[in-house]
C-alpha cells in the first residue's frame, strides 16, 4: 500500500523501524529480512547510530535503490541552518546513498529548553530542510514530534510544505489535534511506537479482537492505524516478527473493534515534545 505525499511522491505503508535495532550484523540482518519479506520503507535516524548498518542491509538486500524509500532524520544537537546541511552530508555518507526519500526534524526546539529562541531554530533548521530539497539531496522533507503550537510557525513561513509528522501514536494516545491539523494542510501522519513498544501486546482487549480475527494483537495494532489513515512504523529484530507485521491487509476492523481500542486507557510510551530535555 502507499500513500501519497504532498510532494508529489509517495510514501509506502508500513515502514520498518530500527529505533533500538544494535548497529552491525542484527541491523544488517534485520534490514536485509525487512526487504526479502517485501518492506520498501525504512526509518533510520542519526541518533540510533545504525545508518551504516541500514545502508549495508540495503546494499545486500539486491534490492535497487529506486525501489526503496528510506527516511532519517536531523538530531537535536545540530539544529540550525549549517548544523542540518552538515548533518544530511554525514547522514548520507553513513548510509552510502546520494539522496533521502524523506529527511526529518527528528524533535522541535521546545520553550523549556530554548526559551523564546525555540520557534526561530525551527524555522532557521527549516529553511536548511527547503535548501536540502532544492540541492537533490531529499526528496521530501518533514517533521517528527511536532505538535499543533510546533507545527503552526513552520507551516506559516514554509516555502515547503511538510509532507510528513511523525509522532507517537497507539492506542492510548490519539493525538486529535494534531492529526486534525496535519489532514487539513495534507500532512501524512505516521506513528512511532504503533505497538507501544511492545507493551500493548498482552492488552486483553486487543487479544480478544485478534483472536477473534485469527491475527495476533501486533496485526491488530497495525490494521487499527491504517485504518485511522496512520502510516504505522513498526520495529522487529526477528525474522518471524518482520513477516507477521506485513500481513494485516487481508481483514478488517469492524467499527466496534475500532472503538473499543480506540477507548484504551491513555498511555504514552515515549516523551513529550514540549517537556523533552534530550
Ligand atoms: N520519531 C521519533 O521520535 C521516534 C521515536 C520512537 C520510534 N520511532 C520509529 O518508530 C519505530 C517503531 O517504534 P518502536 O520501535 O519504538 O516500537 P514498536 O514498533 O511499537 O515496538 C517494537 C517492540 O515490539 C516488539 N515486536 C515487534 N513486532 C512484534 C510482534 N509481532 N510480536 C511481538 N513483539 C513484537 C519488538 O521486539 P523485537 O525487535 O525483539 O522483535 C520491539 O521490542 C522505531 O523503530 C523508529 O523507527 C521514532
Amino acid at each position: 500500500m502507499e500513500l501519497s505525499l504532498n510532494s508529489g511522491y509517495s510514501i509506502p505503508c508500513p515502514g520498518f523501524g530500527t529505533f533500538k535495532t544494535p548497529d552491525g550484523e542484527v541491523c544488517i540482518n534485520a534490514v536485509r529480512e525487512a526487504v526479502a519479506a517485501g518492506y520498501t520503507h525504512i526509518d533510520t535516524a542519526a541518533v540510533y547510530g545504525n545508518e551504516r548498518s541500514v545502508g549495508e542491509g540495503v546494499r545486500q538486500s539486491g534490492k535497487a535503490r529506486g525501489e526503496l524509500f528510506i527516511t532519517s532524520k536531523l538530531w537535536n544537537t545540530e539544529r540550525g541552518y549549517d548544523s542540518t546541511l552538515r548533518a544530511c552530508e554525514k547522514s548520507l555518507a553513513d548510509l552510502g546513498m546520494d539522496y533521502l526519500d524523506l529527511y526529518l526534524i527528528h524533535w522541535p526546539a521546545n520553550e523549556m529548553q530554548f526559551g523564546s529562541k525555540a520557534t526561530a531554530i525551527n524555522l532557521d533548521t527549516w529553511k536548511a530542510f527547503e535548501r536540502l530539497v532544492d540541492e537533490g539531496m531529499v526528496r521530501s522533507i518533514g517533521l517528527s514530534n511536532f505538535y499543533v503550537a510546533h507545527l503552526e510557525p513552520v507551516l506559516a513561513s514554509a516555502n515547503i510544505a511538510p509532507a510528513v509528522d511523525q509522532i507517537e501514536y497507539h492506542p492510548g494516545l490519539l493525538q486529535e489535534e494534531a492529526i486534525a491539523l496535519c489532514r487539513e494542510k495534507g500532512i501524512v501522519v505516521e506513528a512511532w511506537s504503533p505497538l507501544g513498544r511492545g507493551r500493548l501486546l498482552e492488552e486483553p482487549v486487543l487479544t480478544g479482537i485478534a483472536s477473534a480475527h485469527g491475527k495476533t494483537t501486533a496485526q491488530v495494532l497495525l490494521r487499527w492505524c491504517v485504518q485511522n489513515d496512520v502510516l504505522p512504523l513498526v520495529k522487529s529484530v526477528h525474522a518471524d516478527r518482520i513477516r507477521q507485521n506485513l500481513d494485516f491487509f487481508d481483514f478488517t476492523l469492524s467499527g466496534e473493534e475500532m472503538a473499543a481500542i480506540s477507548s484504551l486507557p491513555e498511555a504514552r510510551y515515549g516523551s513529550h515534545p514540549d517537556t523533552a530535555t534530550f
